[in-house]
């Protein structure tokens, strides 16, 4: 098939990449020139495991254009661009609109429109009756995207479903995508276009208050001194919870998770529906921080003047974004009450309006720091040799944010293990 990618961002990328995989011809447009001409020399903007090698071996079915000439050519037209939240929180819907106002010249009732971008409840139909105002008899399909980052491409080609939201009297645009997904085996859940867009927003919702709901337990456990690590276990082994999502911590951030559960959450009042439990969750997110730096105070004294050496900015490992990262947020916060942070990132580079120091080796970040906090769970950090460790630092506190590091190695080498709610 003929394909035309509305967007050159992380969902449009890596789906472009996994549709070439998949034999289907890819024109991707974005209006940022400067990053088509990156992607026409072979640069790629973005880090994501996996995605540039993809790029290179279908280099032959994946082009780039900043201007819309292939749009007319296209069987299937993707729609991947951002919808960043407004000042209220509410997704900002104008890259669609302006995705669309492109579109419209060029397209023709033959072809099928697929939505990808995270769009607010009511959105598909809203531009089905534009199009249809505008005399364009286009198929509208709304397509949600599950991928994570840093396991999109895994993630694109073994998705659990394949959520295809449609109108009623639309009887093609089904045996479209599954053409166009042919090769990718997965249940197809077939819903409305309003059915399909409130299924994106409920996964993220649920999944984040499953983070939010270990989070709360892990506050519990350190109160009873239980590990909460053997909490998620003990729950998680039971199939109807599953024991994925169950990893306590700093919090979640990303692009996606705060955006969209702030985004139902307006969504609700905006129906005047009370979200009670979509409330908790970000109160429980957004307090995640400033509980586990009073449990910090309590082991370390005042932070003022401690140089803290806080491995990690990225908001989650395998990636270089920085979006709503919680790292980023206790970075900011520990420099705030006056500690001398030194921060670390494989990936990532400190912002500019960050004051605080990066160091450009792990080794570097721990010299005379008197407490280390992995606030990132990449793998480097996992496998550091802690009585090496011991013997760079001044201090004998690890924190670890993430409860990803070897507890037992690391009280084995004379440090003190703190992790969240581990008792
Ligand atoms: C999330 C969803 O997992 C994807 O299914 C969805 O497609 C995507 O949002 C999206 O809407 O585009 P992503 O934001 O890439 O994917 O990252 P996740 O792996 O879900 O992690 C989100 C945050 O939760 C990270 O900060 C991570 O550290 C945190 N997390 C995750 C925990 O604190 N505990 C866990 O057990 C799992």
């Amino acid at each position: 098939m003929n394909v035309c990618m509305i967007g050159a961002g992380y969902v449009g990328l890596t789906t472009a990449a996994v549709l070439a995989k998949l034999g289907h011809t890819v024109h991707c447009i974005d209006e940022n020139e400067q990053k088509i001409a990156a992607l026409q020399r072979g640069d790629i903007p973005i880090y994501e495991p996996g995605l540039a090698e993809l790029l290179t071996d279908y280099k032959s079915r994946l082009f780039f254009h900043h201007n819309e000439q292939h749009i007319k050519e296209a069987d299937v037209i993707f729609i991947c661009v951002g919808t960043p939240p407004d000042l209220k929180g509410k997704p900002d819907v104008s890259y669609v609109h302006r995705a669309m106002d492109t579109l419209i010249p060029y397209i023709g009732d033959h072809q099928t429109l697929v939505m990808k971008s995270t769009v607010p409840i009511g959105t598909n139909e809203r531009i089905y009756k534009r199009l249809k105002n505008e005399g364009k008899h286009v198929r509208i399909v709304s397509n949600p995207e599950f991928l994570r980052e840093g396991s999109a491409i895994y993630d694109s080609l073994h998705p659990d479903r394949i959520v295809i939201g449609l109108r009623d009297d639309d009887d093609r645009s089904l045996s479209v995508m599954q053409t166009l997904y042919a090769g990718i085996h997965a249940p197809y859940v077939v819903t409305s276009l309003n059915g399909a867009e409130m299924i994106k927003y409920a996964a993220n919702a649920f999944l984040a208050t499953k983070i939010s709901f270990i989070n709360e337990m892990a506050r519990l456990c350190d109160a009873y001194d239980v590990d909460v690590t053997d909490v998620a276990k003990g729950i998680g082994l039971d199939e109807r919870i599953g024991r994925h999502f169950l990893q306590a911590g700093i919090g979640y951030g990303g692009s996606c998770f705060p955006k969209d559960v702030t985004a139902l959450i307006q969504m609700a009042y905006e129906q005047m529906v009370r979200p009670y439990m979509l409330e908790a969750t970000k109160t429980i997110n957004d307090t995640q921080i400033y509980w586990y730096i009073q449990k910090m105070k309590r082991t370390l004294g005042a932070l003022a003047g401690k140089r803290i050496a806080v491995l990690g900015i990225a908001f989650k490992p395998n990636t270089d974004d920085i979006r709503e990262s919680p790292a980023l947020s206790f970075i900011k916060k520990l420099h705030a009450l006056g500690a001398d942070v030194i921060a670390h990132d494989p990936k990532v580079v400190v912002p500019n309006d960050v004051n605080v120091k990066q160091a450009k080796t792990i080794h570097e970040a721990l010299q005379k720091a008197d407490a280390l906090i992995v606030a990132t769970d990449w793998d480097a950090y996992k496998q550091l040799n802690w009585e090496e460790v011991k013997g760079m630092m001044n201090g004998n506190v690890v924190i670890d944010g993430r409860n990803s590091l070897p507890r037992e190695a690391i009280m084995n080498a004379g440090l003190n293990y703190i992790g969240v709610g581990r008792g």
